[in-house]
């Protein structure tokens, strides 16, 4: 199996005011297809900012970014737009659902974008509901779910479009322990049937416990790969 993603020598500065805020220094990390690694590391870190240049949301002030031997660097804005809505798939800690949209739609939503129409996109969404146990929840909207069925609904948008690569910044932010657990095993089993690899960064040595390799992320700089289990 290949790789999926490559960060080499990633360098982000923000600019405030008249001083730098070297957010990311010098970072270097590789993922295999159907890898799941997590990065782990303080509040402040540059864990989201590592994610956002992973998922071509923003762009490193040096260094690279090559998603599926891709640099992604590279590409025009319209090539980005389909690198993030084919290749890959998000998970935030506030799920980001839109709240006029039952889960079902909000499943499909990634997949209206390329014209399908309406009856076979439900048909693709339910039975991914289902395989995260919300088959009883299709038609509800999200001020109706639960914090757990919430993210389970933005986990299955996030694997609608069968990406090579999820990311997930503090997936089970705004989840109580258990249901942070259940929530993380269906999120790695579903990425597991798809060779879906994943990059959760996350504070929580738990829920970095899941991952086949955890890596982590002190004052932007990676500090090698302690072993999770
Ligand atoms: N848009 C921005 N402008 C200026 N500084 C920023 C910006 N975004 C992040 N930073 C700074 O960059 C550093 C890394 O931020 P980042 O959000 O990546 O941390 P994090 O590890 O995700 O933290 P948390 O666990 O709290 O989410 C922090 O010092 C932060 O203040
Ligand atoms: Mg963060």
């Amino acid at each position: 199996m290949g790789e999926v993603l490559r960060v080499e020598g990633v360098v982000k500065d923000y600019r405030r005011g008249a001083h730098t805020v070297r957010a990311l220094d010098g970072v270097s990390l590789a993922v295999a297809a159907g890898e799941f690694v997590s990065v782990l590391g303080p509040s402040g870190s540059g864990k989201s900012t590592l994610l956002h240049l992973m998922g071509a949301l923003d762009t490193p002030t040096a260094g690279c970014v090559r998603v599926g031997g891709v640099d992604i660097g590279a590409l025009s804005d319209d090539e980005l737009t389909d690198l993030r809505r084919r290749q890959l798939g998000f998970v935030f800690q506030f799920f980001n659902l839109l709240p006029t949209m039952s889960a079902w739609e909000n499943v499909a939503v990634p997949l209206l974008l390329d014209g399908h129409r309406l009856p076979s996109l439900k048909r693709r969404a339910v039975p991914l509901l289902e395989a995260l146990g919300l088959g009883h929840r299709v038609e509800h909207r999200p001020a109706e779910l639960s914090g757990g069925e919430l993210q389970r609904v933005a986990i299955a948008r996030a694997l609608v479009a069968d990406p090579i690569l999820l990311l997930a910044d503090e997936p089970t932010g705004n989840l109580d322990t258990d249901t942070g657990a259940s929530v993380l095993e269906l999120l790695r089993a579903g990425c597991a049937e798809r060779s879906t690899a994943v990059v959760m960064v996350t504070h929580d040595q738990h829920a970095a416990s899941i991952a086949d390799r955890s890596v982590r992320l002190v004052d932007g700089r990676l500090v090698g790969a302690p072993s999770t289990t």
